[in-house]
């Protein structure tokens, strides 16, 4: 039968492991896919690095643009990342009838709609399995495997770099700063470890699945992010002494008003299997009304995981090619004309639970200041530690976790017990979520 012909855009680690999969398991994926898989094309700026991993039945070029406008070429495989020019390649290939698959999800999560828009327009299919949590086959899951369910929320740990800080930090006690120089040097963080530590690679990945998840356009902007880099390890041992981890989560969750969009660290019961994720792995838990809860877990990054999750699109796409436009699994798992533009809800009308740490002075009186402020903003308190203080201390730090409530009443609150004497310094809040 004849090849699917391939093109690929930057040939670095996952290019590697796309190569290395598709030899070794050829026979297989053939046997899959039902015609061989070839890919015959590769554009990279570094020729050399290029020729050495493609070998020389295959065609090397520094102009990806002669890639996706080969009409040899059926797809494209865009592993280049960013949002510059990979965006003008994808929608180049597109517009020259090439199905495109992706690991881009910073590319997705802020110009999906129109890329998804000019491949309908187009008839050509965009996958993106490799774009959330690396091997892990989450966006099969969430568009095909679950679609019986009304999803009511997701919840993942879908950054393997901080997943790996915070597995340190707990582990060694050690601060924040320390454990990602320790990841930089052990080639776990990137250079520029920003996109990572401050929330926003898993915000990406979250957005994706929360427009399958939900049958919503991608809204990148409208997601809250926090990153790890302000979390102390103070709060980290005081969580485990309450029994939960803190983790950073990427949550999506259905409410009637709207949809919480949100990535924060996040504190767990430490009974959960997703709480004892750890190191670079990562996991994703979807509660589905018929399924229950369903839990995935595996390599979210590395050459060969997401190798995996490239092939199993290629082989998708592959599949699906001569099949009518219409009759393929929509990009966002609802048909286009039945996505629905629900409004993701602003931070401060998230319904979570806390975590607040205070410092105070250690005087009577204090702690009843303090939950009266919480029980005037119909805040209920579940659990609470009071740190001994050391000899000779006159204050001391007060954990307080909540029930659920409404973030803007936690924010009321906090102001208030700023504002007594009796309480030093700025309170740490911190979400918690009983999944
Ligand atoms: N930088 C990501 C992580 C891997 O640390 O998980 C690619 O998505």
């Amino acid at each position: 039968m004849k090849p699917i012909n391939v093109g690929l855009l930057g040939i670095g680690t996952v290019g590697g492991g796309t190569f290395t999969v598709l030899k070794r398991n050829e026979e297989e994926i053939t046997r899959r896919a039902g015609r061989p898989i070839r890919i015959t094309a590769v554009a990279d700026k570094n020729l050399e690095l290029a020729k050495s991993v493609a070998g020389a039945d295959v065609r090397i070029t520094d102009d990806a643009f002669s890639v996706v406008t080969d009409p040899e070429i059926d797809i494209v495989v865009e592993l280049i990342g960013g949002y510059g020019v990979a965006k003008e390649l994808v929608l180049k290939a597109i517009e020259n009838g090439k199905h495109v698959v992706t690991a881009n999800k910073a590319l997705l999560a802020v110009h999906g709609n129109e890329i998804f828009a000019a491949a309908q327009k187009k008839g050509v299919m965009v996958a993106f399995e490799a774009a959330v949590a690396g091997g892990i086959p989450i966006i099969k899951a969430l568009r095909e495997g679950l679609s019986a369910n009304r999803i009511q929320w997701l919840a993942g740990i879908i950054n393997g770099t901080t997943n790996f800080i915070l597995s340190e930090m707990r582990d060694k006690g050690l601060p924040f700063a320390d454990v990602l120089k320790e990841a930089q040097r052990l080639g776990y963080a990137e250079a520029d470890p920003t996109f990572d530590i401050e929330g926003v690679d898993a915000a990406h990945k979250a957005t994706l699945m929360a427009s399958i998840a939900f049958g919503v356009p991608v809204q990148f902007d409208k997601a809250y992010v926090e990153g790890i880099t302000k979390l102390e390890a103070a709060d980290i041992k005081y969580a485990e002494q309450l029994g939960y981890r803190i983790k950073l989560l990427g949550i999506a969750r259905r409410r009637p008003q709207g949809i919480e969009l949100r990535v924060h660290p996040t504190l767990i019961p430490e009974k959960r299997l997703i709480a004892n994720v750890e190191g670079a792995m990562n996991a994703v838990l979807v509660q589905g009304d018929a399924v229950g809860a369903t839990l995935y877990y595996g390599k979210g990054a590395g050459a060969e995981p997401t190798a995996s999750a490239v092939i199993a699109d290629l082989v998708d796409v592959t599949r699906l090619h001569t099949a009518d436009p219409e009759h393929r699994v929509p990009h966002l798992a609802f048909q286009p004309d039945q996505i629905t533009d629900v409004p993701v809800l602003p931070i401060d009308e998230v319904e979570t639970s806390y975590y607040l740490r205070l410092r105070v002075l250690d005087k009577p009186g204090v702690l009843a200041d303090i939950t009266r402020i919480l029980a005037d903003q119909s805040i209920s308190i579940d659990a609470m530690l009071q740190r001994e203080p050391e000899e000779g201390e006159s204050q001391t730090d007060i954990i307080i976790l909540t029930h659920l409530t409404i973030e803007k009443n936690v924010d009321t609150a906090i102001a208030k017990i700023e504002s007594l004497d009796s309480v030093a310094g700025k309170v740490i809040r911190l979400r918690l979520e009983n999944l």
